[in-house]
């Protein structure tokens, strides 16, 4: 049965099966150059606890910290974690405030690693709608790794795709309207280069965690061909084993882009 909702032993399976993918076999063969997670399930993860949804939060902020170090020592080039979106300011303002006070601790914890990991990181989203401390926050940590050759580690903060192809139009069509740029100019690559994500590799594998199978206004352009893994797992147990199986999944999968294989 298509989307049939898998029952706690199948879960309790997958999370015990995700840990059984041989590392090394996974590091033998072509990783993904960007791998992009909706973390999602925190409060629901906190709340089968019989705990308050920020704990989830706060454990999910941790498991950032656990699969960046994991992913950095893959080697993976390039990796983007959906946070907050544009539409989760609906949600009541306890949790809101929590969400926006987390991160400055966050980056706080977080910025020793970064530096020995040589992670370089960014924030993608609207900024300028975030609480002043946040952006400072925001600023401290994008100065501080701006040097670091490693992995990209972006994190995405009241980031939402349709804001970002809204700016991307209106930048374009401003450079249009200014007579820098022609009609002709406008390709794929001038659009790539006016998203906030310019620079990095397309998204080869899309993440979600904690059953649910949409994209919530997450990176829409830059997913046209990626590999899409969705996993029962919520967020703060999405460990090591885990992300090796969606790998090892992703590994598996044909991609053809299009084309035909021979
Ligand atoms: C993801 O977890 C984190 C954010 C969207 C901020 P959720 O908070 O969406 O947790 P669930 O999906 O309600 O369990
Ligand atoms: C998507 O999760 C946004 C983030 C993980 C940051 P949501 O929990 O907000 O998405 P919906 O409401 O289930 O689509
Ligand atoms: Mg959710």
């Amino acid at each position: 049965m298509l989307f049939k909702k898998k029952s706690e032993l199948e879960v309790l399976e997958e999370i015990v099966s995700s840990t059984v993918v041989d590392k090394e076999t996974v590091l033998g063969k072509p990783l993904p150059r960007h791998v992009a997670i909706i973390l999602d399930g925190n409060g629901r993860w906190a709340q089968q606890q019989g705990k308050p949804r920020v704990f989830g939060h706060q454990a999910g902020m941790f498991n950032v910290e656990h699969i960046a170090e994991v992913a950095s020592g893959m080697n993976i080039e390039a990796m983007t974690l959906y946070a907050f979106s544009t539409e989760n300011w609906k949600r009541a303002a306890e949790e809101v405030a929590f969400l926006m006070k987390l991160p400055i601790r966050f980056f706080d914890r977080f910025a020793p690693t970064l530096m020995r990991l040589n992670i370089k990181t960014k924030v993608l989203g609207n900024k300028e709608e975030l609480p002043e401390g946040l952006q400072t926050a925001i600023r401290r940590i994008e100065q501080m790794t701006a040097n670091n050759t490693g992995m990209k580690l972006m994190i995405a903060l009241n980031y939402g795709a349709q804001d970002e192809i809204m700016g991307m139009v209106k930048k374009i069509a401003n450079k249009v309207k200014e007579a820098e740029l022609s009609l002709d100019d406008i390709d794929s690559k001038l659009i790539d280069d006016h998203l906030l994500t310019k620079g990095l590799p397309p998204v080869d594998l899309l993440i979600r965690t904690s059953g649910e199978q949409r994209i919530s206004n997450f990176l829409l352009w830059q997913i046209a061909y990626a590999e899409l893994y969705f996993t029962e797992i919520p967020w703060p147990a999405f460990k090591e084993g885990a992300l090796l199986e969606a790998i090892s999944q992703f590994q598996q999968r044909d991609r053809r882009f299009g084309g035909v294989k021979k």
